[in-house]
């Protein structure tokens, strides 16, 4: 009697696998992300394909001159450690709607205006499509070949057949192997979709550019599963109402994930912004309470962001806040630290605070410029628009340091700012520095001695 094709079960969420169905996930914790696939079957006579194994010396392999190529998109080759390595892997995720598909098509774009042979696969839009979204950003030469395919073997086909030197997939959760039983997105398809193109990419030296999309649902197999199997991975985010967005290494095996390139979104495709601490603080209003600017660190680029708070009067017992592109906690925290050390009484005022431009930060640096605006604003004095702050805030007020002082210290200057309060152990670091005023503080309350103006 012929057997039965054994199923798995997967979690949809981390790719975890199991050979029953399980209520939560045992490895993430997510509840009813399982979900059964058919196992992947073994090919007869496959291992009469296994051929034998050669070794290689390290110093005979050869590494080319022209290893990477620069697409001329400044932003993008930063992010991947100087352009896209040759037979490398690149996923790129994000938020629908974000700019991915736009993105590599402006890459696809620069490439082909380099006589470079470029493949752009969708399994997402029609022929058409596409062509409106190209119209956007101008002409295309001819070395640019479209193909609207989804089924992954006549894919696998092509590519070896037209040798491009770069390729991309738009998007991997659409792409499908037949010989995965399950639907497309799963994740045994998923992966099995990304080993092929892996194959493809280091057997035939082709670049592959990936794109992943990430869900909260459960049912889409997110790009997770992916990531150790790819070179490098590439978030893509930002803030849907605001047109910049920000392009994040998350992981590169060529070059450090510390970078991130911004961009904005036009009408003529996604334009780089080469300064972007001007234009997050583009609109910033003058003599304001609650407004401070504060540098933080976007890798090893400075960054100076507009950090807002309006403290005002609670009607009720339990008092609101709320904190955008900041962490909550660390905003109650800081308030706490007000609270106690400075005897401010906070805890019967609202507090909102909000990072004006939409941008998320997490580093510690940014904790005295949240402190200023907290206390600008609750004494309705403004801050002296020339001057930032950074300092991490400790629990009993302290001011600790931070790093890369003299960057940020730098950037404020390339801004026009003339005063800088920094934690006064980093005073050394920084040292003299003509036309800037830089003044340590040890604590919370002689920062806000110098601050209100
Ligand atoms: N004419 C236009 N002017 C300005 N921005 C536009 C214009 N047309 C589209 N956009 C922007 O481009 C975005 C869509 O970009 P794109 O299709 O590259 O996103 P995507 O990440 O590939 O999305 P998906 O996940 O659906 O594939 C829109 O959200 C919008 O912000
Ligand atoms: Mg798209």
């Amino acid at each position: 009697m012929a057997k039965a094709k054994k199923s798995i079960f997967f979690c949809q969420n981390c790719g975890h696998e199991e050979s029953k169905w399980l209520g939560q996930c045992p490895v993430c914790k997510e509840w009813n992300t399982f979900a059964e696939e058919k196992a992947a079957s073994v090919k007869q006579g496959a291992a009469k394909a296994v051929r034998e194994a050669e070794l290689v010396s390290l110093s005979c392999v050869s590494t080319d001159e022209d290893e990477r190529i620069r697409t001329g998109i400044e932003e993008l080759d930063r992010v991947l450690g100087g352009g896209i390595v040759r037979g490398s892997l690149v996923l790129v995720g994000g938020d629908p709607g974000i700019g991915k598909s736009t993105l590599l098509l402006q890459v696809c774009q620069r490439l082909a205006d380099l006589d470079k042979k470029i493949l752009y696969i969708s399994g997402e839009e029609s022929l058409r499509q596409i062509k409106l979204r190209a119209n956007r950003m101008g002409d295309f030469k001819d070395t640019l070949s479209l193909l609207c395919e989804t089924n992954l073997d006549i894919i696998r086909g092509v590519i070896k057949q037209y040798k491009p030197e770069m390729a991309v997939i738009d998007s991997i959760q659409t792409m499908y192997s037949e010989e995965v039983g399950s639907a497309p997105g799963s994740v045994s398809q998923v992966r099995e979709s990304t080993n092929i193109l892996l194959q493809l990419a280091k057997g035939l030296d082709i670049s592959i550019f990936i794109v992943g999309h990430v869900t909260k649902e459960g049912m889409v197999a997110g790009p997770r599963v992916l990531e150790h199997m790819v070179d490098t991975v590439l978030y893509f985010e930002g803030d849907r109402h605001a047109s910049y967005r920000l392009l994040r290494g998350v992981k590169n095996r060529f070059g450090s994930t510390n970078e991130i390139g911004v961009f904005e979104m036009q009408k003529s495709g996604l334009a780089e912004v080469e300064n972007p601490s001007e234009f997050m603080l583009s609109g910033k209003p003058e003599h304001a309470s609650g407004s401070v600017v504060a540098c933080a660190m976007e890798g090893t680029r400075p960054m100076l962001m507009e950090i807002q708070a309006l403290v005002c009067r609670s009607n009720f017992g339990m008092p609101r806040r709320t904190a955008a592109g900041l962490d909550y906690n660390r905003v109650n925290l800081l308030m706490a630290v007000l609270e106690k050390r400075l005897g401010l009484p906070l805890s019967n005022y609202d507090a909102y605070v909000n990072i004006a431009g939409g941008i998320r930060l997490s580093e510690p640096a940014a904790d005295l410029g949240i402190v200023m605006a907290i206390v600008s604003s609750y004494k309705n004095r403004p801050v002296s628009d020339d001057m930032i702050v950074f300092g991490e805030v400790g629990l009993s007020g302290e001011i600790r340091a931070v790093t890369m002082p003299e960057q940020r210290v730098a950037e404020a200057k390339k801004l026009g700012f003339r005063t800088c309060i920094i934690p006064e152990v980093s005073c050394k670091a920084v040292g003299e520095i003509s036309g800037m005023e830089v003044i340590g503080v040890k604590s919370v309350n002689q920062a806000i001695h110098f601050l209100i103006s």
